[in-house]
């Protein structure tokens, strides 16, 4: 279910989402009686999928990971890189896996599809999630330098979470051209991610000072502003790594 598109991906491209599901999400891998996680989307080459399983284990030695892609020639040449723990399976949004997976990740693939189609794409897959399942949809740039990514559970979309290597940031907007597809169209005056990413510019110019002591303490010191204002749903340990998470109904598009 869904369509070809193109098959672009990098080894590494997707560090700052596989640590923050291993440690947002490592204990219920940990605590799950089958914890299969899977890798939809997984591209031309199945480095992300290599790499989610060798970082889940860190957190859940029992994980599984299965990695989904719609095209079969990238299926097949998936193959020979199967191992203990990791499979690779044709299919689509149905995820055709006979378990529940307690993780469904998704990156860089519904930047592709159109925005009115995302709705009904997150819900039939958290439909699919074992109880207590997370499924994490976002986008970033080539090399993963800048990712924003959606969090949702059963119920919904929960928190959004912006994730950047530091050191290459001219400030936060620039993490507005990798939104997720959900997001992406609604950066425009009068929508709450707009604001969101205008005050977090403020906070970051207010911060200035603190670039003398690095770009990561000028990242916290403008992340603990914004808390003033924003539900930030994280704290200093995972700003230290660039990162900053906010709740989901603060950035909804309006009118949802
Ligand atoms: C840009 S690549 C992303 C690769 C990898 N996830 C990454 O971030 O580096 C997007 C991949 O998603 C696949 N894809 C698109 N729609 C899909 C669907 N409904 N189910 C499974 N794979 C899909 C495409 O065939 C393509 O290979």
């Amino acid at each position: 279910m869904g369509t070809v598109t193109r098959g672009t991906t990098n080894p590494n491209r997707l560090r700052r989402m596989d640590r923050w599901i291993a440690a947002t999400h490592g204990a219920a891998l940990r605590r799950a009686e089958d914890p299969v996680a899977v890798d939809l989307g997984y591209g031309a080459a199945p480095w992300t999928a290599v790499e989610l399983l060798a970082r889940l284990r860190t957190v859940a030695p029992r994980v599984r990971v299965v990695g989904v892609e719609i095209e079969p020639a990238r299926v097949a040449a998936a193959k020979p890189y199967e191992r203990e723990g990791l499979v690779f399976r044709h299919g689509g949004f149905e995820i055709p896996v006979a378990q529940r997976p307690v993780l469904v990740r998704a990156a860089n693939v519904l930047r592709q599809y159109d925005e009115g189609e995302v709705a009904e794409v997150w819900a039939r897959i958290c439909a699919r999630l074992a109880p207590g399942g997370l499924l994490v949809e976002g986008t970033c740039d080539e090399v993963g330098r800048r990712h924003v990514w959606v969090a949702l559970g059963a119920e919904g979309a929960r928190t959004v979470t912006f994730a950047t290597r530091l050191g290459s940031l001219g400030q936060p907007s620039d993490l507005a051209e990798r939104l997720p597809k959900a997001l992406i169209h609604r950066n425009v005056p009068g929508e709450p991610v707009h604001a969101f990413l205008r005050d977090f510019d403020r906070a970051w110019a207010a911060a200035a000072p603190y670039a003398s002591y690095g770009a990561r303490q000028r990242w916290m010191r403008a992340v603990r502003d914004l808390t003033a204002d924003w539900p930030v749903t994280d704290g200093p340990a995972r700003w230290r790594q660039g990162e900053v998470t906010v709740a989901w109904e603060a950035l909804a598009p309006r009118g949802r």
